[in-house]
């Protein structure tokens, strides 16, 4: 077989991307991009390659969140911090009850480019081409905004270097530091309501008051004040990642230079298709969303193309059932995966499988709904004595009324106050933090099961 290059994707038959029409305009976006600097470094992919091998084997645990479709409009500096705190609140609960290192990565710097579900959609009863990204084409409801502008690549690279720059300044710059995460959470916990949580809270106190006392510390000033922040989106728009690919000089093999791990989606997995072409050839840790329509046998050969030397950290399976249906899709894919005797690691998404319309009209998730399909998640790989990895979670940290549900009870009627996502349902911060609560609940229990298969 030859080499990869880089636009053989171009061979292969694609599905959810745009027709640019003006091809002049498109070739000069793709030389521009070309020779921007890539956003990420082979050395950070690889170290989060080896991260998430640990998370597969049980010793660390994947949190990855973040919008469904970032946004021109709604980009800001405000919006970024908010999401990176709820994000570190929430790791360090899920460290509390998992006792393992929680790997952070936002799907941020990147996640623009939208699947959908129909090429055209009905707004008050004018049909357009559907919106697909902000990276693609605009929201608003004219045909004018919704032709494919390739221009528009330039601005999405420009804003991912910047979300990137922003992310890295409050990794390192003092504002992740541990005790002032805690602090954001005890505030979380404080009311009637969120007593359930306190408990957990007060427990995480104690340690870092204990870790004080005994000047630990001091000595780990740098652990304890900075972290690994990582960013992920879907590889949708391939002239996009086609353009940031680069070829690492160290090891000889090409980065997707767009973001440290890149995914597949459900709707663009075919595994002969330009998706999986392209995804197949970069270094980067790959993830793949595995819907109810997955066949044991697509899986089989999209890991044999995918992960062909079977790496630790190189291949995420992102499952998203939907609550209800996990026993009947999670099993045979576990199957599937044992019968290989391939490494992957296992994540829950489960916002995609439980997208509802309201009464109110609004789409959105019952966060009862996501929390069920959590639970039958953890509960399957318990069952087969296989690892739950990590979850995966459309939300943001600005207090908006997207998912309905919750410790701060959206209900359908609320949801029209503050609906300011440009696709599908976040949760809020509330909502996320509180669903951290209850992963780590199940972590614990999870860690308690097998201290005690252990000791028999
Ligand atoms: C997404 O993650 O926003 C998405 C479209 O997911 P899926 O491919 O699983 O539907
Ligand atoms: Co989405």
């Amino acid at each position: 077989m030859s080499e990869w290059q880089k636009t053989d994707w171009r061979n292969r038959p694609r599905v959810q991307m745009p027709d640019y029409t003006d091809d002049a305009a498109l070739a000069a976006v793709e030389a521009q991009l070309s020779k921007y600097p890539p956003l990420v470094f082979a050395g950070e992919a690889r170290k989060l390659k080896a991260v998430l091998g640990e998370a597969a084997r049980g010793e660390a645990f994947l949190l990855q969140g973040g919008d469904c479709a970032e946004s021109f409009e709604q980009f800001s500096a405000n919006a970024i911090r908010d999401t990176f705190k709820v994000m570190l609140q929430m790791a360090m609960v899920l460290t509390y009850g998992a006792k393992v290192p929680v790997v952070k990565v936002g799907r941020m710097a990147g996640q623009f480019a939208k699947p959908r579900s129909a090429p055209t959609e009905v707004i008050d009863g004018v049909e357009l081409p559907s919106y697909r990204g902000d990276i693609i084409n605009d929201l608003a409801a004219t045909p004018e905004a919704r032709k494919p502008d390739p221009q528009r690549m330039l601005q999405a690279y420009l804003q991912a270097a910047a979300t990137l720059n922003l992310l890295r300044a409050f990794s390192t710059g003092g504002y992740a530091d541990v005790h002032q995460v805690h602090s954001w959470t005890l505030g979380f916990t404080e009311g009637e309501k969120a007593a359930k949580y306190r408990d957990m809270a007060n427990r995480i106190s104690d340690t870092l008051d204990f870790i004080k006392a005994a000047g630990i510390d001091s000595k780990q000033a740098h652990t304890l004040q900075t972290v690994d922040f990582y960013t992920s989106h879907e590889a949708l728009l391939l002239e996009y990642e086609e353009a940031l690919t680069r070829l690492d000089t160290t090891s000889g093999k090409w980065l997707a230079g767009s973001g440290h791990m890149i995914w597949i989606g459900d709707r663009t997995r075919q595994p002969d298709g330009a998706h999986v072409e392209f995804c197949r050839g970069v270094l980067n840790p790959i993830g793949l969303k595995c819907g109810p329509s997955m066949t044991s046998e697509d899986l089989k050969i999209l890991m044999a193309k995918l992960n062909p030397r079977n790496e630790a950290g190189r291949l995420t399976l992102i499952a998203r059932f939907g609550a209800g249906k996990v026993g009947e899709h999670l099993p045979r894919l576990i199957k599937t995966v044992r019968d290989e005797g391939a490494q992957v690691l296992w994540v829950c998404d489960p916002m995609h499988g439980n997208t509802i319309k309201s009464s109110s009209g609004y789409k959105t998730r019952p966060f009862d709904a996501v929390l069920r399909e959590v639970r039958e998640f953890f509960a399957v790989h318990k069952a087969e004595g296989t690892i739950p990895g990590g979850v995966h979670f459309e939300m943001t940290g600005q207090d908006v009324t997207e998912c309905t549900g919750g410790l701060r009870a959206v209900s359908d009627e609320d949801l029209s106050d503050r609906y300011h996502t440009a696709c599908d349902p976040r949760l809020n911060a509330s909502q996320s933090l509180e669903l951290a609560f209850l992963v780590a609940e199940e972590l614990s229990s999870l860690r308690a099961d097998r201290q005690a298969q252990a000791a028999v």
